[in-house]
This record gives structure tokens, sequence and C-alpha cells, in this order.
């Protein structure tokens, strides 16, 4: 059912903090930031050989990771995406081996059809499915 991890995000409390440690301690290329006010987020990449990383930064009043950051003010791993073929087969199979789908599938930041599950099953790790 799974396949590639697509991305891991991280959410930070300062982007353009994060984006110079990741570029000055790591000596990896950090993009620009990009807004994306419908999903409450403002990200910048990290392109590695072999996936993406995310840095999250809250945008607006009701961004999803802002209680997450009032947790870990410092930041931490927020979720680990992972892609699928097709997100409401794989959001059945997972739910009939014991996982706890967040929702319905819905348009997600990159414009394709993800489904979030909940933490509490898999680690403590919130995991997204995104339809490749
Ligand atoms: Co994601």
């Amino acid at each position: 059912v799974i396949g590639r991890l697509n991305h891991i995000a991280i959410a930070v409390p300062d982007l353009d903090a994060a984006a110079a440690a990741y570029r000055d301690v790591l000596g990896v290329d950090v993009s620009e930031p990009t807004p994306l006010p419908e999903h409450g987020v403002t990200v910048r990449f990290v392109d590695l050989p072999n996936t993406r990383i995310e840095l999250l930064q809250p945008l607006g009043e009701d961004s999803p990771i802002a209680s997450f950051l009032e947790r870990s003010g410092a930041g931490g791993l927020h979720h680990v995406c992972f892609e699928v073929k097709d997100v409401v087969a794989a959001r059945d199979a997972l739910k009939a081996a014991g996982a706890r789908p967040l929702g319905e599938p819905k348009l997600g930041a990159h414009g394709k059809p993800v489904l979030f599950l909940h933490p509490g099953d898999l680690s403590g790790v919130l995991v997204e499915l995104e339809q490749a």
C-alpha cells in the first residue's frame, strides 16, 4: 500500500532562522518562502537526492501547526508523507488494518489528494498519505 517517502515536514517558529540553520549547518539549499494561505502555512523546501524536507511556519489565525508549536516551541517533526497509488483504496486498507484516518481525503498542499492518519496508531508520528 505504502510507496516512497515523499517528504518530511518540520514545524518551526521562525522560518528564516530554520532556513539559515539548514543552509549553514547542513550545507543544503533551501527554497524561498512560499505562502500557502489555504493550508495555514508558509513553507521552505529542502530538496535532497531521495526526498524533500518541508520547513513549515504558521500562517494566519487558524494554522494547523499553531497548537503543535505551543507544545514544542523550538519546533520538531510534524509529519511524514508516504506516496500511495490511490488514497481512497489506501484509506480502506489501512483502516481495516487498524489505523484511524483523520477525516476524509482532501486536496493537499501540492494539489494532490491527501489523507492524514492518527499519530496514536503510528508511534506518535502524524502520517500523511499523498496520491502519487
Ligand atoms: Co505534508
